[in-house]
C-alpha cells in the first residue's frame, strides 16, 4: 500500500467516523472535520447520467433507477482497492459488520434507508448515506452522488423542492474542499447545463471541477462534441471527459458492466470524431483521473488538514474531559474513535513530510 492510498483511507475512516457524530459534508456545525477533507460530489441534472457514471465507474449496478427523484439523500460511496482476487462487497455505515455480496439487495438498502428518513414521500434529506465498496476492481476514490437539479415540482412533491434539492447540492459544491464532477449531456446544448450553472457559479475559475459529458452516441447524425471535450465551448482547467454509458435499452436487456466498459472502449478507439482522444475518454479513465487529483489535493493540503485536526484533538479533548465518564457510551465511544483516527492520520502526515516518497509508487 503507497502511503498516499493509505492517506486516502484515512480520510474515509475519518469521514465515517464524523458522520456518526452528525458532522456531514453539507451540515452547518463549526465543528466540521469533514469540511477540511476533499471529496469528490457528483451533480447534474436529473437523468443527465449520474447514476450510470457512477455505476460505470464501480464497474457494478447498484443504484435505485427509474423515473423522478431517486436519489433523495446523499450517498457517501467510498471505493476501496483490495488486493487480487479478493471478494468483492459492500457495507454501509448504519449496518456495520453485515457484508453484501449481492449488489441487487445494495440497490434495496438503499432505497429502504432512503425511505425510513424521508418516510416514502418525495421528500428530501440532507443526512447522507454511506457505503463502502471493497474490490480488486476499484480506484480509491470518495464520490457523493447527490439528488438530480430540477426544474419543476412534480404531483406529490411540495413546491419548494426544486430550491431545496439546489441548496442541498450548493452546500456540497461550495466548500472550497469539494471536488466537482459536473454531468452534462452531449445531447443538450452545454450552455443550458444545470451542472455548469452551479459549477459556474461556485467555482468560476473551473480549478475544482470535472466536466464530463454523457450520452456521446445520442447525438444527432452529423454532429459531434469536439468544442465541448476541446475546451472550446466551456473552459475548465481540468480537461473534458466524455463517456458512453449504457442506454436504457441495454439496462432492460441486462446488459453487465463488463460489456458495457468494453463497448464503450471500442465506441471511442473505433469513433471518426474521437479516436484521436481516445486513450483520454470513457469511464475507467475518468476514475482514474479523479483518483489521482484526490491524492494531489490531499498532498497539496496537508498542512492545513494537520493544523484543523491538532484543533480538532483539542477540541475532542476538552469535549472529553467535559464529558468526564462519557454520558451517551456510543456518543463517548465515537469521541475516542475520531480521536483515534485523528491521531492516526496527524502521525502518517508527518511521516509523509518527513520522508515520504511524494506520489508514493505510481
Ligand atoms: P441520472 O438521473 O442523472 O442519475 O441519470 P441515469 O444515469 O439514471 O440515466 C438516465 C437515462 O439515460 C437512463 O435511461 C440511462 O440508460 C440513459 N443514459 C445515461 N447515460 C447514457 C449514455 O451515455 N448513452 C445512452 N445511450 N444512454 C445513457
Ligand atoms: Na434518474
Ligand atoms: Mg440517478
Amino acid at each position: 500500500m503507497t502511503t498516499m492510498e493509505s492517506l486516502i483511507g484515512l480520510v474515509n475512516r475519518i469521514q465515517r467516523a464524523c458522520t456518526v457524530l452528525g458532522d456531514y459534508g453539507g451540515s452547518d456545525s463549526s465543528f466540521s472535520l469533514w469540511e477540511a477533507l476533499p471529496s469528490v460530489a457528483v451533480v447534474g441534472g436529473q437523468s443527465s447520467g449520474k447514476s450510470s457514471v457512477l455505476e460505470s465507474i464501480v464497474g457494478r449496478d447498484f443504484l435505485p433507477r427509474g423515473s423522478g427523484i431517486v436519489t433523495r439523500r446523499p450517498l457517501v460511496l467510498q471505493l476501496h482497492k483490495t488486493d487480487e482476487g479478493t471478494q468483492e462487497y459492500a457495507e454501509f455505515l448504519h449496518l456495520p459488520k453485515r457484508r453484501f455480496t449481492d449488489f441487487a439487495v445494495v440497490r434495496k438498502e438503499i432505497q429502504d434507508e432512503t425511505d425510513r428518513i424521508t418516510g416514502k414521500s418525495k421528500q428530501i434529506s440532507p443526512v447522507p448515506i454511506h457505503l463502502s465498496i471493497y474490490s480488486p476492481n476499484v480506484v480509491n476514490l470518495t464520490l457523493i452522488d447527490l439528488p438530480g437539479l430540477t426544474k419543476v415540482a412534480v404531483e406529490g412533491q411540495p413546491e419548494s423542492i426544486v430550491e431545496d434539492i439546489e441548496n442541498m447540492v450548493r452546500s456540497y459544491v461550495e466548500k472550497p474542499n469539494s471536488i466537482i464532477l459536473a454531468i452534462s449531456p452531449a445531447n443538450q446544448d452545454i450552455a443550458t447545463s444545470d451542472a455548469i450553472k452551479l459549477a459556474r457559479e461556485v467555482d468560476p475559475t473551473g480549478e475544482r471541477t470535472f466536466g464530463v459529458l454523457t450520452k456521446l452516441d445520442l447525438m444527432d447524425k452529423g454532429t459531434n462534441a469536439l468544442d465541448v471535450i476541446e475546451g472550446r465551448s466551456y473552459r475548465l482547467q481540468h480537461p473534458w471527459v466524455g463517456v458512453v454509458n449504457r442506454s436504457q435499452a441495454d439496462i432492460n436487456k441486462n446488459t453487465d458492466m463488463v460489456l458495457a466498459r468494453r463497448k464503450e472502449r471500442e465506441y471511442f478507439a473505433t469513433s471518426a470524431d474521437y479516436g484521436h482522444l481516445a486513450s483520454r475518454m470513457g469511464s475507467e479513465y475518468l476514475a482514474k483521473l479523479l483518483s489521482k487529483h484526490l491524492e494531489s489535493v490531499i498532498r497539496a493540503r496537508i498542512p492545513s488538514i494537520t493544523s484543523m485536526i491538532n484543533k480538532s484533538i483539542d477540541e475532542l479533548e476538552s469535549e472529553m474531559d467535559h464529558l468526564g465518564r462519557p454520558i451517551a457510551v456510543d456518543a463517548g465511544a465515537q469521541l475516542y474513535t475520531i480521536l483515534e483516527l485523528c491521531r492516526a492520520f496527524d502521525r502518517i502526515f508527518k511521516e509523509h513530510l518527513d520522508g515520504g516518497r511524494p506520489g508514493g509508487d505510481r
